[in-house]
C-alpha cells in the first residue's frame, strides 16, 4: 500500500459520512499501521457544514489522518484518490423504495464517474453506498472509461450484517459466530438473504435454527425490510450502521476474505449462477487482499434459492432498463 492511502468520501456532511469519517480516520478500513487522507465532497451549499466536519476532524487529532480536503469538485475530491466511497446522494422517506431515488441520484453517477476516470489513482477501489446503489454503481462504472469493471462494487455488506444479527438472535448465539450467509441481488426488499451455506458456531444455520418456517418467511422479510424499519423508528434511514458496512465492505477487499468466511459484494454479473450478465448484483465473493474480489463458484442453490434469486434480478434488470439513458 502506498505511504499514504487517499480515501475520497461523497456526501461527507451528510448522515452517514458524519459516523464513518472517523471510522475511517481510526484505522478501520486500512487497519492501525496506515495513514489516510480525506477528501471530501459536498454540493456548493453544504460547503460551510462540511467546514464544520472538517475542523471536528482536526480536533480529533487522530494520529493516522494526515490531511482533509474538502471540495465541491468532484475532480478535486477523487484526485490521486485509492478509494472512492460514493456516498452523496438522496435518502428514501418514508412511503418510498430506494428504486423511487433513481431518477434523482442516478445522474450524480454520471459526473463522478467520468471524474473518477480523469483524476482517480491507478490502482482505485469504488464503493457505491448511495441508493439505489447496484444501479448508481452501474451508472458510475459504465462512464468511468478506462477504468476496470472489477473496481466497482457497491454495499450490500449491511444487509449481511443484518442477516447474521437476526440469525444469531434466533439461535441465541454471539452475531461473530454467524458465517457465510450470501445476498443475492439487489439492495432492495426483493434482495434475497441465504442462509442455506450459512453456519452458527459451525452447525449448519438450518439445524442451529431449527425453524425452517421462520427463515422462509420472517427472516428474508426482516433483512428485505429492515431499511424501512429503521426509517419508520428514527424518522431518518440508517447511518451509524451504514457507515459500519461500508467500513467493513471496503476492509473485505484490503484484507484476504476466504470461501471459510465470505462477504457479499455487489458486483458486475458474468453470468454466474445464471445471473442476468451486465447488471451490479450482489454475489458471495472472496477477496485477496490487494482489492480484488472473485465471486464464489460451485454452491448449490435450490429451487427455493433459485426463485428468490430470479425475482431481485429481474428488478435489477428492470432497473437497468429505467437508466439506459445514463449509461454512458
Ligand atoms: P444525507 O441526506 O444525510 O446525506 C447525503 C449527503 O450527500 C448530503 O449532505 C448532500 O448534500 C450530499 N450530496 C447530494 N448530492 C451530492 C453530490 N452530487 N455530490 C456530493 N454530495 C452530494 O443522507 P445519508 O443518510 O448520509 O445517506 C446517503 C445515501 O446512502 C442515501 O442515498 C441513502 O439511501 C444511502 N444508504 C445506502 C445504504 C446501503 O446499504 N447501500 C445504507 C444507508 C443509506
Ligand atoms: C438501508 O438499508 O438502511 C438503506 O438503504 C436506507 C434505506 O433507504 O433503507
Amino acid at each position: 500500500m502506498s505511504n499514504v492511502m487517499r480515501v475520497a468520501v461523497t456526501g461527507a456532511a451528510g448522515q452517514i459520512g458524519y459516523s464513518l469519517l472517523p471510522l475511517i480516520a481510526n484505522g478501520a478500513i486500512f487497519g492501525p499501521n496506515q495513514k489516510v487522507a480525506l477528501q471530501l465532497l459536498e454540493v456548493t451549499p453544504v460547503l460551510g457544514a462540511l467546514n464544520g466536519v472538517r475542523m471536528e476532524l482536526e480536533d480529533c487529532a487522530y494520529p493516522l489522518l494526515t490531511e482533509v480536503i474538502c471540495t465541491d469538485n468532484p475532480e478535486i475530491a477523487f484526485l490521486n484518490a485509492n478509494l472512492c466511497m460514493l456516498v452523496g446522494s438522496k435518502p428514501r422517506g418514508p412511503g418510498m423504495e430506494r428504486k423511487d431515488l433513481l431518477m434523482d441520484n442516478g445522474k450524480i453517477f454520471i459526473g463522478q464517474g467520468r471524474a473518477i476516470a480523469a483524476k482517480a489513482a491507478s490502482d482505485v477501489r469504488v464503493v457505491v453506498v448511495g441508493n439505489p446503489c447496484n444501479t448508481n454503481c452501474l451508472i458510475a462504472m459504465k462512464n468511468a472509461s478506462g477504468v476496470p469493471t472489477d473496481r466497482f462494487t457497491a454495499m450490500t455488506r449491511l444487509d449481511m450484517n443484518r442477516a447474521k444479527a437476526q440469525l444469531a438472535l434466533k439461535s441465541g448465539k454471539h452475531w461473530s459466530l454467524v458465517k457465510n450467509v450470501t445476498i443475492w441481488g439487489n439492495h432492495s426488499n426483493t434482495q434475497y438473504p441465504d442462509w442455506h451455506h450459512a453456519t452458527i458456531d459451525g452447525v449448519p444455520a438450518a439445524r442451529a435454527v431449527n425453524d425452517d418456517a421462520w427463515l422462509q418467511g420472517a427472516f428474508i422479510k426482516t433483512v428485505q425490510e429492515r431499511g424501512k424499519a429503521i426509517i419508520e423508528a428514527r424518522g431518518k434511514s440508517s447511518a451509524l450502521s451504514a457507515a459500519q458496512a461500508a467500513c467493513d465492505h471496503a476492509r473485505s477487499l484490503f484484507t484476504v476474505t476466504t470461501r471459510d468466511n465470505w462477504c457479499s459484494l455487489c458486483v458486475l454479473s458474468d453470468g454466474s449462477y445464471g445471473t442476468p450478465e451486465g447488471i451490479i448484483s450482489s454475489f458471495p465473493c472472496t477477496t485477496d487482499g490487494k482489492g480484488n474480489w472473485q465471486i464464489i463458484q460451485g454452491l448449490s442453490m435450490n429451487d427455493f434459492s433459485k426463485a428468490k434469486a430470479q425475482i431481485t434480478w429481474k428488478e435489477l434488470q428492470e432497473e437497468r432498463e429505467m437508466v439506459k439513458d445514463l449509461l454512458g
